[in-house]
């Protein structure tokens, strides 16, 4: 398939935005601050970042040399760079699976977010009530949110139909600035609300007595989730930068980005939590359908109006999060079904969407009539999430990272990176040292203890 049919980013900000796009997603709105909750607060942020920068980044660098390199879908490309070793291909595989089983569990809490969004803004949500169970019976409903994230699914298909210039990259350059001004927006109101100054010193003093050997192998888990490495999408995405796409300098500000949204995201809800008296900022992934309504309207009780715009925004900006995400993960498998089978983009994402529609609608029931339907102890939700968290993604790290590391010929690799030696990269040698030495011992430590634990 020629580069045309592919289809191909046509600006540097798209790449970027569309980049930014896969990684700034419930991982930094909802996952991040409540990992930041429970998890002492700026000491994590710190290990986080050293974390980002030091090991997802460089994966994230080795999927943009081979997805550029190849010019392929994720499995393909493998085929194309090691015509005498396929093997390497299961990695391939293994990221088709895994964009598969978090678009399944991942749409089911975007189908959440909708729901709330649009009760807050039809003035529907609920008033001093109990919202644990408010939320509870929600989710465990056997239709409702089965509904919601049936339309979120069909929202994210109907964008990746549409192809990568006109979809992908279009959608991206209109969702993440929308984002991100709504990000700094609420962060501005949230700062001025009382006992901020409370939210803001829990996100930015750090307290190391709390940094435990589950808080480092937590970071990890979290920069990998968040800047989405290790499955295969950047494969996918960087397939359709063009030659002038300067990698490194991409992967710092895709790395800049969602780090920056990560802590903005924690300045809007620490701050408004803190706010009223009497509620604990590590309520873990509650915080946002649980806490977060409660100190909505708490908070607001004397201003309504203010409050639906706050939290309706809130929840906009969650969708938007998980929206430009969702995409990426779509996009692996459709790339791949669509370029494997030859068959049209509008096939490849109906058969990708129908196949994430029954998953997810497993993930879905997980929470109500399917509760007791356990597999290795665990519903299909939980399921979804530990295999790719626990298994897929740094097992994909390390078999990434290896790749480029010691399988590629330095000199391609360099090539790459230099754009054909038309571009002086700083630290090079050091870039390529962790990518050959530091991201794959680091996430190996981290899987094996897994595995063990
Ligand atoms: N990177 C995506 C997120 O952070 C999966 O939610």
């Amino acid at each position: 398939m020629q580069a045309e049919e592919r289809g191909r980013f046509c600006s540097k900000l798209g790449v970027i935005l569309a980049s930014a796009g896969s990684a700034v997603g419930l991982g930094n709105v909802w996952r991040f601050p409540s990992e930041v909750g429970s998890n002492g607060g700026a000491a994590f942020i710190l290990v986080y970042l050293c974390f980002v920068f030091l090991i997802a980044m460089p994966v994230m660098i080795a999927e943009f040399v081979i997805g550029r390199r190849s010019k392929r879908n994720t499995v393909d490309a493998y085929r194309v760079l090691a015509p005498r070793a396929r093997w390497w291909m299961v990695a391939g595989y293994l990221g088709v699976l895994g964009g598969v089983l978090v678009l399944s569990f991942y749409s089911v809490v975007a189908g959440w977010t909708l729901r709330y969004m649009v009760d807050t803004f039809l003035c529907r949500m609920p008033s001093g009530q109990d919202y644990g169970a408010v939320f509870s019976s929600f989710a465990a409903n056997p239709w409702k949110p089965l509904l919601y994230q049936l339309v979120f699914l069909a929202m994210t298909h109907l964008i990746v139909s549409r192809g990568v210039e006109r979809g992908i990259e279009k959608f991206s350059k209109v969702m993440m600035p929308l984002l991100l001004v709504i990000i700094v927006v609420l962060m501005g109101y949230s700062l001025t609300m009382p006992g901020a100054a409370d939210g803001i010193s829990f996100l930015l003093r750090p307290d190391f007595s709390k940094v435990t050997g589950s808080v480092v192998l937590s970071a990890i888990g979290q920069a990998f989730f968040s800047l989405s490495v290790g499955m295969g999408c950047l494969i996918t995405y960087s397939s359709y930068f063009s030659k002038d796409t300067r990698l490194v300098s991409s992967a710092f500000s895709v790395c800049a980005i969602d780090s920056v949204v990560a802590i903005l995201s924690g300045l809007v809800i620490f701050p408004a939590v803190f706010s009223v008296a009497g509620v604990e900022p590590d309520a873990g992934p509650g915080l946002v359908f649980i806490t977060l309504p409660y100190v909505f309207d708490t908070a607001f009780s004397g201003l309504p109006v203010v409050g639906y715009v706050f939290s309706g925004f809130f929840y906009v900006l969650l969708l938007l999060a998980a929206l430009t995400s969702t995409i990426s993960m779509h996009e692996i498998v459709t790339a791949f079904i669509r370029e494997k089978f030859n068959v049209s983009r509008q096939r490849a994402a109906i058969a990708v969407t129908a196949v994430c529609m029954v998953l997810g609608a497993a993930c879905c029931l997980s929470f109500g009539v399917w509760q007791g339907v356990r597999v290795a102890g665990m519903g299909f939700f939980d399921l979804f999430d530990f295999t790719v968290a626990k298994f897929l993604m740094p097992f994909g790290g390390i078999m990434i990272s290896l790749f480029v590391g010691w399988y590629m010929k330095r000199q391609l690799v360099v090539e790459e990176l230099t754009n054909g030696g038309t571009l002086k990269v700083r630290c090079l040698g050091v870039l390529l040292f962790l990518i050959r030495w530091v991201a794959p011992t680091g996430v190996a430590i981290v899987f094996i203890n897994e595995l063990i634990n």
